[in-house]
This record gives structure tokens, sequence and C-alpha cells, in this order.
């Protein structure tokens, strides 16, 4: 695979790369829509992810290709970047403005960058290509950024270059991810542990919906939205800083501040999902994995009911899921409106599941899923031959 991405190096800019950097995409274990109420989120890094092949070249211009995307951009060095239509190379483009406005030296680069994450699958495509870039320039023009500040900056490329309102977990994960662990992320504190996430005889499937992601980004800034709605009502008793900052039992002594009913639906998943969060994390290390999955499918339902944000393709996964007894749990993952759903699945079980959840999503959606086996990687990193 890497000897292919540097022939294709090769023939789009006739020299070598210089190197080779690669950043994991995510999934999200449990905690989701938490992350910007300042709660607590499991997520994982997975193995798909963006390739970036990079080299100097010596000319005042960034030369961007993708062998995923036909648009190809050439920018030259400027003082400063605007946001250039909705083309892909935007998230690069975004990390490169923020570097220039903290006054880091760049220097023209030809990068050519490939992904293996299924675009637009809710498993990060966007935080992954923002995160390998802001680690590559780091590198490369010795700027002195920590992880958590490429973290951070990452962050800003997708909030105010991009427009969308999301928090922290995806930059996060997809930087400080560990093979084999989830990371238990407090978002207030951004404080965090990777546990072991010690399936047993399970493993852990993705099923893809391959539903188109339409809308979804006016979609989630609503939700956003709205969370803030319910804290300033929550805030003329309580002093607090978040929805995630109380349990659900002062939530609903003072819910009744909450008088429009949809953001009280809102208010209610994110006050109950993180206090799921707590109760998976003990499942997992006392491995316990059907209570694990039990919160798992909880966790599903209050995204469809109360926060609204599944939809009937992402609801056929976990109906299927829930009829068969080799799965133990499973939940959309991500933003929702589409995008994937994860599944415990006993490990021996896995084609049967794939076979089946195919076929049933298939009959009733008209056309099929995409079903992967995910393993648990590393984060951010330099590859080295
Ligand atoms: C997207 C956002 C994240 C998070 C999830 C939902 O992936 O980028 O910040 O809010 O949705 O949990």
């Amino acid at each position: 695979m890497r000897e292919d991405l540097k022939n294709d190096f090769s023939s789009a800019y006739h020299k070598e790369p210089a190197h080779t950097y690669f950043s994991p995409g995510r999934v999200n274990l449990i905690g989701e829509h938490i992350d910007y109420n300042g709660g607590l989120v499991m997520p994982c890094a997975i193995t798909f992810g963006t390739y970036l092949l990079v080299s100097p070249n010596g000319a005042n211009v960034f030369r961007f290709k993708s062998l995923n995307f036909d648009d190809i951009a050439e920018i030259p060095l400027q003082s400063s970047y605007d946001k250039d239509g909705n083309g892909w190379y935007n998230f690069p483009l975004g990390v490169i403005s923020y570097f220039t406005q903290h006054d880091k030296l760049l220097q023209g680069l030809d990068m050519l960058y490939y992904g293996d994450i299924p675009i637009g699958s809710g498993l990060s495509s966007s935080a992954s290509i923002e995160v390998v870039t802001a680690f590559a320039l780091n590198q490369l023009f010795d700027a002195g950024f920590s992880k958590l500040d490429l973290v951070k900056l990452s962050k800003w490329v997708e909030n105010s270059f991009i427009g969308l309102s999301s928090g922290i977990m995806d930059q996060f994960s997809v930087a400080f991810g560990e093979k084999d662990k989830a990371l238990m992320l407090n978002c207030d504190t951004l404080d965090y542990e990777a546990v072991d996430s010690n399936l047993g005889d399970y493993v852990l499937a993705i099923v893809n919906t391959n539903k188109p992601r339409k809308l979804a980004e006016s979609k989630y800034n609503e939700r956003v939205q709205e969370c803030q709605t319910a804290l300033s009502a929550l805030k003329q008793e309580l002093n607090i800083n978040y929805l995630c900052d109380i349990d659900t039992r002062t939530f609903d002594e003072h819910s009744h501040l909450i008088t429009d009913p949809t953001v009280l639906k809102r208010a209610t998943h994110v006050v109950a999902e993180n206090e799921r969060v707590k109760l998976a994390a003990n499942a997992l290390s006392s491995n316990n994995l059907p209570e694990f999955g039990r919160l798992m499918y909880a966790s599903h339902d209050s995204l469809r009911d109360l926060y609204e944000v599944s939809g009937i393709e992402l609801d056929t996964v976990i109906e299927y899921a829930k009829t068969n007894k080799n799965v133990a749990g499973a939940r959309m993952t991500g933003a929702g409106f589409g995008g994937c759903a994860i599944a415990l699945v006993k490990a021996d079980k896995f084609e049967e599941f794939s076979k089946g959840v195919t076929e049933y999503y298939t009959e009733k959606i008209g056309y099929a899923p995409s079903v992967y086996q995910s393993s648990i990687g590393d984060g951010v990193r330099e590859l080295f031959d």
C-alpha cells in the first residue's frame, strides 16, 4: 500500500515524497453528542485513516492532490487564507491558515492525500485530514506545537474555517488514540485515560449505512444551539458551565425551567448519556460485555427518540442487531443523520452477522450497507519504511 502511494506521489509530482504521515479515523463507543456539552466520551482510533505524502517544493505554493477526489488546488503562500468553495482541500488549507495566523513560517509543499476511511461516513475523515496536516506542518516547520495544541487548532479549523460547531472528541481521539485502548475523555478538562478495550469474545463491527449525509451540518449546528438554549434556562437556578455538569437527579429537579419540549428532549438525552458513559466504563473494566451492549442499545434509543439524529437507515441496522443473539449491543456512532453504526459481535460469528445485516438492510432500504471488522489502532504519526 505504501509503495503504491509513493508511486502515485511520484507520478503526480515527479519526485519522491520526503515524508509520509498517517492519522486514523475514529469510532465512538459511547457518549454521543456529549463533547460540546462538556461530558465524558469513549472514542477509539481505528486502523483506517488518512495518509499524507509530502515534499517541500521550493516554490511559494501549496499543491493539494487527493486520490479520493478529482479536484486539485494550487494555492500560493499568502499572509491570510479564506475558505475556497467546498473543496476537500479546505481542511488542510484551514490548518495552513492557522499556522500563518500564528506567525509560523511556512514554505511551499507538494501534498498527496489518500484516505481509506469511507468519506462522509461519520468516522471522522475530516478530523483525520486536519490532524495529519497539522502534525506534518508542525514537524516540517518546527512550529513547536504540542499534540494537544494540534488537537485544538484542528478543532479551530472545523469550527471557524469550515463552519461546523463540533466538539473536540474527533480531533482528540485521532491524535491521542492508542492500539487496543478506548479513551475515556473528559471534554471539559481534557483529562483522559486510555483504558483496555478488552472485548473478550467479541469484535467491533462497523456498519456503514452508505446514506449520503445531506443537511447533516446544519442539523448538527441546530443541536448545538438547542443545548445552549437548555443550558441558559438551567443557569437561571444552577451555577453550571455545561449540561454535563449535572446528574439526572439535579436535572429532574430543574428541568421545569426548560419550557420548549424539543429542547427538553435534547437536554434529557445529554444528561442521561453522560451517565451511561460512566456505567459503560465500569462494565468494560469488569468485562461485563452484556451490560456494555445494553448501554449501547439504550444510547441508540435515546439518540433516535430524544436527540433525533438517527434515521431509518441507522435504525434498521440496530433493529437487525437486536434480532441476532450473537450481538451484545449496537448503536449509531458519530454525529448521526446517516453514517455508521457499530455493533459488538461474537468474533466467530462476524461473517454470519455481516451477511445477515446486509440482507436485512438491503431488503428494507433498497441498497447495501458496507460492513467492516474494526481494529483499534494508534493515533497520528509519521510512517517510516
Ligand atoms: C461529530 C463531531 C463531534 C461529536 C460527534 C457526536 O463527530 O465532530 O465533535 O460532537 O459528532 O458525538
